[in-house]
């Protein structure tokens, strides 16, 4: 992969005061166990803003919720950003959904059925094809570094699959039938990354950012059950509001603002948004 060194400071800024573009450095390995991990150390030990770590195959590659995610070799997309947001801890969990929103624009155009699954999952249909996991860094009450992995189903194909996902997961080549250059898509991902980003640096998530989570969201209408630590949630999903929490209506009509959790849709139908709520609850 190209890599250009340009000079900046720990920000991403460079001596122009331009934000450097991500993926400024890019470290391609051909295996690792988690690019994530990996990306975390580097950060640890110094590493700028924009660098990217990606791999060919990851052998102890992690979800979110203490899961795994799977990197057969060569197949499929695993990477890392070094985030070094100038943005206080509150404000860091929605670039996950700002980098959800990047993954969906750069490839939405070739990907039909596309849907962002609050907070961190991009669907094809009913399947998975896209997660992610962002990690932070504190120091003191400040952001140190954030970490975004991402993992995109490629070019994987339904026996790369172990039988118990087949059913759930989905590559972009089982959805159109034709396989995809991965430096290519990497390359289209960071320049989206890189203008979301800024979007969400200069207006937060109020404008551009919740449009497009607000109108491609796999969960809305749905009856979900949603887990928050020791809670849960059950409600009909409506839509995003301006500080990316999910708004979920429960049987009474209330709004409940979820700013993180694991929703699950349950198999009860489609419920229409309630009347009765608006979405400036919270
Ligand atoms: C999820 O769906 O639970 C998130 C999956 C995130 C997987 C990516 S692959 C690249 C990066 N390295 C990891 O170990 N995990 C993330």
């Amino acid at each position: 992969m190209a890599s250009a060194e340009i000079p900046m400071n720990d920000s991403g800024y460079s001596l122009s005061g331009e934000l450097c573009p991500i993926g400024n450095r890019i470290i391609h390995l051909k295996s690792v166990a988690s690019t994530n991990d990996y990306a975390w150390n580097l950060a640890c030990e110094g590493a700028k803003h924009g660098l990217v770590v990606v791999a060919d195959q990851q052998t102890g590659g992690r979800g979110r919720l203490g899961r795994s995610w799977l990197s057969p070799p060569g197949m499929n997309l695993a990477f890392s950003l070094v985030l070094r947001p100038s943005l206080p801890p509150q404000d860091v969990p929605p670039l996950s959904l700002v980098a959800a929103v990047a993954l969906f624009s750069s490839l939405s155009a070739e990907i039909p059925r596309l849907s962002i699954k609050w907070p961190n999952d991009l669907y094809c249909g009913d399947r998975k094809l896209a997660g992610i996991l962002s990690e932070m860094k504190l120091c003191g009450r400040e952001t140190d570094f954030v970490i975004v992995g991402i993992g995109v189903n490629v070019n994987s194909q339904v026996d790369d699959w172990p039988p118990e996902l087949r059913s759930t997961v989905v590559s972009m080549r089982q959805a159109v039938g034709n396989t995809f250059d991965l430096r290519e898509l990497l390359q289209k991902f960071l320049s989206s990354f890189h203008f979301w980003y800024e979007r969400y640096r200069i207006h937060g998530f109020h404008g551009p950012v919740q449009q497009i989570l607000v109108e491609n969201s796999y969960l809305f209408g749905k009856w979900v059950t949603i887990a928050i630590n020791s809670r849960t949630i059950q409600g009909s999903a409506g839509n995003i509001d301006e500080y990316g929490r999910l708004l979920v209506y429960d049987d009474r009509g209330i709004c409940w603002p979820v700013v993180a959790g694991e929703a699950t849709v349950m198999e009860m139908g489609n419920f229409e948004k309630r009347g009765d709520a608006d979405d400036s609850c919270g």
